[in-house]
């Protein structure tokens, strides 16, 4: 029998109480956080969609590993765990173990960057583009456009731009091609097999460097599995697999898809390169068995690595993603669609295209999200990436979107039903929204910090001010 109830495909053994503040007590709890929902403490949310990263809850299984965990500084057997658990995933004879992603990404990046190279990616991620330039090299981002786009694989990367790209730079001036799987900067969108095998025969002939960012590489292997017919019969995990062989190296932040709420490693094929990174490695995370995690960390990964391609675990975490999303978008919530693996997205210059964009609708979004309903989300738009220019006037970012993060076995459907409910409130009340002015701001990655005030909001004006 086929049962239309999607489940949770877990019990609940410990549980962390939330604490049901009213709406009176958030308003003062946004005044005290300047606006800026980073600036919280965790406590004062209800449902917290801030990211999908380290958030995670470990399974008995993997709470049970850690007892097991060997706190050995050399070759303790946590780590030969973790080394064959990452090997029968990649594929790829080198791992690096670091505390997480953006170490791998500062260690790959700084040992192959540098000025006068280029990194090319369907998306970098913010650290991804920081750990780049912090080399000296460039980061160009050539996501498929929309109009060319498979709709399934709209996180795809430009085959025609790539060509073009190698071109114009020479293939020697490439440092790698880092193809990230789903594309999260780009709306969570996965890539298809298709794309990466077109990449990697580009790669290949041109002698390039493929590198995989593939953080949240079982969730891009459900929408393959689904959506490219040639891939109806694999398993998750063996999807996973034919993408790692098309690449030379693995980069993870293991707080995704590893399922642990710390971690991150390097996998690689050239012995050469490999010996390369593990001299910084040593010198910035720690001997090449343990990278920056203790033993009982590396239990968890190993576990969280193969967990992660249950096919009940991976039906529920998509469902459950795609659940928000379509319910939001039947309330007329402009959502980016279809919706991606863990996270929904929406475009907030579309719910609230009263607010001038260097009045930061998204940043609006999120206040009213945390006002209404205690949910927490993050702004991805002219707060993250908007620009000066010479004048001071804002340069705003390409969209203004906000990105409702969903952690891993973390909620359950009725959390959901309520972040829906909450939404209902929030398009009810859309046009009485204002804006935010920046009070307070730093030079780099200003969204972590900024203080805000918000303008003349007639409600904010009778319940804040
Ligand atoms: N690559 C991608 C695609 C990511 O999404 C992230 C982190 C990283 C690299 C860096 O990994 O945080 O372990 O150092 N993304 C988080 C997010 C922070 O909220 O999307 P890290």
């Amino acid at each position: 029998m086929k049962f239309k109830t999607i489940i949770e495909p877990f019990k609940i053994k410990m549980v962390e109480p939330i604490l049901m503040s009213t709406e009176e007590m958030r308003i003062q709890f946004l005044k005290d956080a300047h606006y800026n929902t980073f600036l919280l403490s965790s406590d004062q949310v209800i449902i917290d969609l801030l990211t999908d990263s380290g958030t995670s809850a470990m399974s008995n299984t993997q709470w049970s590993g850690m007892m097991l965990g060997d706190e050995s500084y050399a070759g303790a057997s946590s780590w030969f765990k973790l080394e064959k658990s990452i090997r029968d995933l990649t594929g790829m004879p080198y791992i690096l173990p670091t505390h997480q992603g953006r170490a791998a990404e500062r260690i790959l990046y700084g040992t192959i960057g540098r000025k006068g190279k280029t990194f090319i990616s369907n998306t970098h991620f913010d650290t991804t583009r920081a750990n780049i330039e912090f080399s000296g090299a460039e980061a160009i981002d050539i996501p498929v456009k929309i109009e060319n786009s498979n709709e399934h694989f709209r996180g795809d990367m430009d085959v025609d731009q790539l060509k073009e790209l190698i071109k114009i730079k020479g293939a020697e001036n490439i440092a790698a091609v880092i193809l990230t799987v789903t594309n999260n900067s780009g709306g969570g969108q996965p890539v298809s097999m298709k794309n990466a095998k077109e990449i990697s025969e580009i790669c290949k002939a041109h002698h390039i460097l493929l590198i995989l960012d593939g953080c949240r590489i079982a969730e891009n292997s459900y929408f393959v599995k689904h959506y490219e017919s040639a891939y109806h019969d694999y398993s998750y995990r063996d999807i996973a697999i034919e993408l790692c062989t098309l690449a030379d190296g693995f980069v993870m932040s293991a707080k995704k898809d590893g399922m642990v709420n710390m971690g991150g490693f390097l996998a690689l094929r050239n012995q050469e390169l490999a010996d390369a990174c593990k001299n910084l490695l040593i010198i910035t995370e720690g001997f090449t068995t343990y990278g920056g995690l203790s033993g009982r960390d590396m239990e968890a990964l190993a576990i969280g690595l193969v967990e992660v391609f249950h096919p009940d675990y991976l039906h529920y975490r998509i469902v459950s993603t795609t659940y928000l999303g379509e319910h939001l978008h039947k309330l007329g919530v402009p959502v980016i669609l279809p919706v991606g693996g863990h996270a929904v997205y929406i475009d907030a210059a579309k719910m609230y295209p009263h607010i001038p964009l260097d009045e930061y609708p998204g940043q609006a979004l999120v206040g009213e999200m945390y006002r209404v309903g205690g949910v927490r989300s993050v702004e991805v738009g002219s707060v993250m990436f908007g620009k000066y220019d010479e004048q001071g006037k804002l340069i705003p970012a390409a969209r203004e979107l906000v990105r409702l993060a969903l952690p891993r076995r973390v909620y359950t459907q009725s959390h959901l039903d309520y972040v829906i409910e909450v939404f209902e409130h929030l398009m009810k009340e859309k046009s009485n929204v204002r804006g935010y002015k920046i009070t307070k701001e730093t030079k780099f990655l200003r969204h972590f910090t900024a203080h805000f005030i918000p303008l003349q909001s007639e409600l904010v004006e009778q319940k804040v001010i």
